[in-house]
């Protein structure tokens, strides 16, 4: 399995002689793979997200990008941190900018994009994210989903190949939600790896292909969503819960005949026979 990004060994503290947030931290994020970090508050999962964006840089140990160990030197690091954008949690409080098209152009002019280009990535963004009506509108008035859409273009317009989201769907309601994981998916099939961190476990088993668990700073589960909730003892002692979609699933594996199904198809089915009745599974 070929990695985009490697941590290697890593030791990080915020404080000089703090505690160790990460310690001897060890993953691989692979090419063209929608992973979830999954952990307990206070983990480690926006340590992880910052370092993956260049953000922070370990104390001891290595990061590879495609194989090649990231250098610090401030031109290098700055081509990397394009090449992972980061939505931050709360991402909509550092929209600054008076409206839509300015927030998205002084991300795109900060990043070094000038005259005819810049124009073009700014239309291009726009037009993509459906992002029309709400170019000329003041920040302050769009609705939450609204901010995180604006948000998430800003970082696509740069066109990244590792997007890197921190508690995307916090505070958005099922239909924002949904519209999200629908945004998120195109850009996945667009050829954009993309990694989450979240608390929402319905949400993770819905949709990743890859589970990292993290706790007290280390990688202590990295594998299918299934196989990380059937072992519902260890998924407790981490500070997590076996999700219900996951519990229906098993539930009418015999009934629904979903035993040979895929996690996709069988989820599309539940959510089918929920949505029938008006039910969602709220995070
Ligand atoms: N800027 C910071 N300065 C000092 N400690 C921090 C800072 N940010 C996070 N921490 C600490 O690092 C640990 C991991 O935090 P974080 O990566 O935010 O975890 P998570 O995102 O999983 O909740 C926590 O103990 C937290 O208190
Ligand atoms: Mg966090």
């Amino acid at each position: 399995m070929k990695a985009l990004l490697e941590f290697e060994n890593i030791t990080f503290t915020y404080e000089r002689n703090g505690k160790a947030v990460l310690q001897n931290f060890s993953m691989k994020i692979p090419v063209g793979k929608k992973c979830a970090i999954l952990g307990r508050n206070g983990s480690g999962k926006s340590t992880i997200l910052s370092m993956a964006n260049g953000l922070l840089r370990p104390n001891e140990g290595k990061l590879f990008w495609k194989g090649e160990e990231l250098s610090f030197k401030k031109k290098r690091l700055i081509e990397f941190r394009q090449k992972t954008g980061l939505v931050f949690q709360n991402a909509e409080e550092m929209l600054l900018s008076p409206t839509v098209y300015e927030d998205i152009a002084y991300g795109l002019l900060n990043a070094g994009y000038k005259g005819d280009l810049l124009e073009k990535r700014l239309m291009e963004t726009i037009k993509r994210y459906a992002l029309n009506d709400l170019q000329d509108r003041p920040i302050h008035h769009l609705s939450l989903g609204e901010k995180r859409r604006v948000a998430l273009a800003g970082v696509m317009a740069l066109e990244p190949e590792l997007l890197l989201l921190d508690e995307p769907t916090s505070f958005l309601d099922p239909v924002q939600t949904e519209n999200l994981l629908n945004e998120l998916n195109k850009i996945h099939e667009q050829g954009t790896t993309v990694v989450m961190a979240t608390h929402d476990l319905n949400l993770a088993y819905e949709w990743a292909d890859l589970f990292y668990v993290i706790d007290y700073g280390q990688l202590v589960f990295e594998g299918e969503p299934d196989q990380f909730f059937s072992n519902e003892s260890f998924v407790l002692e981490k500070g997590l819960i076996v999700p219900i979609l996951f519990q229906v699933r098993q539930l009418l594996k015999d009934v629904l005949e979903l035993q040979a199904v895929s996690k996709e198809e069988a989820v599309a089915k539940i959510k089918e026979m929920l949505g029938q009745r008006r039910i969602t599974i709220g995070g």
